[in-house]
């Protein structure tokens, strides 16, 4: 067995989703319904990148376009007719022509399995040389799961579909989650020997523990929370799960040092980044692709997205940084102001009430109360150009392409449409003229028509 070694550290994956999902009452196809931003597959896929799988296929059926246009980097097996679980592993067998290490076997609905229990089951597999090794769960209410019969030894002799189950089974609560990791050189033979002779006339992949156990192999079952294993047939268990994902990443970010005035109001991406003693106030959402680092401060019902905010920043509370934001160190961006693909430099202040799309604004510039970047003209988008530690007065429309110098001052209620040199100042506004009187002479008017 000079192989063994070799063989022994190879893993390849099975992902089930040929089921569309119609009590999800959807056009897209269930596994692409999104928790945290990323869709159920996309969640089991990135578990498996942190293991080294070799080879991962996706059983795809109904309206398998969409799946298939959906994932890189995975091999696709159809399955036309779903006849049941273990004839949805069949259908991978030439996929996996020549692949001879475990299998783990996944659901495209069940997208909250991380890799650490992956990689035990793997594990428990190998270093007990089971057949097979299945993924169980104690139920609060086991309802219609599979019931994992447990003999001596705490060793796994049959799964019983509740539909075949009698009623002394229906008692047990330990329950199959449907994942489970299978030896390579038992996967398919076993298989082979899987019937349809059953309640519900479908080739159950939960037989191949009791057939394990007939050939005298051992089968073993590892156990976690039902959380991790929940299902996804509906928008409310979708909205479970969703709310299962964001408490861990709640926890796991507190875990690092953030902290997080009212944790049930903030809401997450899969792949938000946050550096520790950052704060984060209450009612933020974080869309995808955002970093935050060291000691920033988030203050309430901001709405970051596809953006970077550097350290010691503040921003809100009311902010919305949208895609391309990049903020630099000790910035402060304050109530009502909304940034868009713009470098924001150290220590720039955007404190009210502002607008500032496909700009950048150099270190140390001040941006005065309503000042906007007009940069847009129907047609197409230009840049604004402002200078380090320039100063822009309130109420400014910035007309793009335009460009402020370093330095320069911009004076308040302004539309600029030049560029402002370094230094400069620029103003745009009509002279003002004060009438001697006028205010007095209108009011005494208007009460004389009472
Ligand atoms: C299955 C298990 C059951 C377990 C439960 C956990 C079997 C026989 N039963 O039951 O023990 O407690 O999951 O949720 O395995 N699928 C296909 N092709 C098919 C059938 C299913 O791709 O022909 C996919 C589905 O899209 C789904 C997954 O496999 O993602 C599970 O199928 P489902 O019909 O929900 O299985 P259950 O009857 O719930
Ligand atoms: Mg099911």
């Amino acid at each position: 067995m000079g192989n063994k070694a070799q063989k022994n550290n190879t893993v390849g994956a099975v992902i089930l989703a040929a089921g569309m999902g119609t009590r999800m009452r959807s056009s897209r196809h269930k596994v692409l319904h999104e928790i945290g931003g990323l869709s159920m597959l996309g969640h089991v896929l990135s578990s498996l990148d942190t293991l080294s799988v070799a080879k991962r296929v996706v059983v795809v059926g109904a309206e398998r376009g969409q799946v298939e246009s959906a994932v890189d980097n995975v091999s696709f097996a159809v399955q036309d007719k779903q006849l049941g679980t273990g004839h949805a592993v069949q259908c991978a067998r030439q996929a996996l022509d020549g692949f001879d290490g475990d299998v783990l076997i996944l659901y495209g609905d069940v997208p909250m399995v991380s890799a650490a229990t992956m990689q035990k089951l793997i594990a428990t597999r190998q270093e007990n040389n089971h057949a097979l090794v299945v993924l169980g769960f104690k139920a609060d209410d086991p309802a219609s799961y599979g019931r994992l019969v447990l003999g001596q030894d705490d060793n796994l002799e049959a799964i019983v579909e509740f539909k075949d189950a009698s009623p002394s089974q229906k008692e047990i609560n330990l329950c199959n989650s449907g994942i489970m990791v299978v030896g390579g050189e038992h996967l398919f033979p076993l298989l082979d020997k899987v019937s349809n002779n059953n309640a519900a006339g479908e080739y159950y992949l939960t037989d191949l523990v009791a057939l394990a156990r007939a050939e005298d192999n051992s089968v073993g079952v590892v156990t976690v929370a039902e959380d991790e294993v929940r299902g996804v047939n509906s928008r409310a268990e979708l909205a479970e799960v969703e709310e299962i994902f964001q408490n861990n990443m709640r926890r796991n970010a507190m875990e690092n040092g953030v902290t997080l005035l009212d944790p049930k109001s903030v809401y997450f991406s899969h792949d938000t980044k946050i550096s520790p003693d950052v704060t984060v106030g209450q009612n933020v959402v974080f869309g995808k692709n955002v970093q935050v680092e060291v000691g920033a401060v988030i203050h309430a019902f901001s709405h970051i997205e596809g953006a970077k905010i550097g350290a010691g920043s503040k921003i809100g509370p009311y902010a919305r940084l949208r895609p391309g934001a990049n903020v630099g160190s000790n910035v402060k961006i304050g109530n009502f102001v909304e940034v868009k693909k713009s470098d924001i430099e150290d220590g720039a202040k955007i404190s009210h009430l502002s607008y500032i799309g496909d700009a950048s604004v150099g270190a140390g510039a001040n941006i005065g109360a309503g000042t906007i970047t007009c940069n847009y003209d129907g047609f197409s988008k230009y840049k604004t150009y402002i200078g380090s530690g320039a100063f822009i007065g309130s109420n400014t429309s910035l007309v793009a392409p335009v460009k402020i110098g370093d330095e320069a001052t911009v004076g308040a209620g302004s539309t600029i449409t030049g560029d402002v040199e370094a230094g400069a100042l620029g103003v745009e506004r009509s002279k003002q003229k004060n009438l001697k009187g006028w205010s007095t002479n209108f009011r005494d008017k208007q009460k004389g028509k009472k």
